[in-house]
């Protein structure tokens, strides 16, 4: 099976093109052997602070989010303080995942458009693609803080159908996140599950056509 009719390729950020846990596992050494579980506890956090301050109307950029869920994190795990600084700064820098570049080059090579839509600052995703060397294959980096919520906010999926005057059947949307999936295919895009980890997927009344195990299976189905 296919996706058809696809104008624009849009890629969540956090999970799905960069790996969450980099920061953490550079700094294994110093964490310890839960660095994985800590790691965990940060995302998970950081996930639910975005929830919570789109349902407060209480909103703050998502690297005051990193922060603040990281010290939780800290805290809950009886890592030494000293560290914060330090994680922080791989978490500007995590790692792309190795077939990141490949599977842009081959969508441009087919004239599809292709961005990056994520919770992250434009600041932060900027620093992602530069670092990971893929800033000339994305057209753009959009940020939901054009809007002032968080995924998944039916207003931040809009931002892509915007950008690009289409349809939201016109958007191939990817994400790891099963929820941001969902999210995306409820406003209309065909979501595409890449189910890393071999998840569970969630129980919201909308299942993905799509699921792939790494962005170089996206080749197969467009
Ligand atoms: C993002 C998070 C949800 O990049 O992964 O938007």
């Amino acid at each position: 099976m296919k996706i058809e009719n696809i104008k624009v390729c849009a890629f969540d950020a956090y999970g799905t093109c960069f790996d969450i846990n980099s920061a953490a596992e550079k700094m294994a050494k110093d964490i310890g052997e839960n660095w994985l579980a800590f790691s965990t506890t940060w995302r998970t956090t950081q996930l639910e602070y975005t929830w919570l301050r789109s349902l407060m109307k209480k909103h703050v950029n998502f690297w005051k989010i990193t922060e603040d869920s990281l010290k939780f994190a800290m805290e809950n795990h009886n890592i030494n303080p000293k560290f914060k600084n330090q994680l922080l700064d791989l978490y500007k820098k995590l790692n792309a995942y190795p077939e990141l570049r490949d599977c842009l080059i081959k969508l441009k090579n087919k004239n599809i458009k292709t961005c990056i839509l994520s919770n992250g600052t434009p600041d932060l995703l900027h620093q992602l693609v530069t670092n990971s060397n893929t800033k000339d294959l994305f057209d753009d980096l959009i940020s939901i803080e054009k809007v002032g919520v968080y995924k998944p906010d039916p207003k931040v999926y809009a931002l892509v159908t915007d950008q690009y005057n289409c349809k939201p059947n016109e958007v191939c949307f990817m994400s790891s996140n099963t929820w941001d999936v969902v999210g995306g295919g409820v406003f209309g895009y065909q979501s595409v599950w890449v189910d890393r980890f071999n998840k569970v997927f969630d129980q919201l009344d909308f299942m993905p056509k799509f699921r792939i195990k790494n962005l170089s299976e996206l080749d197969k189905i467009i």
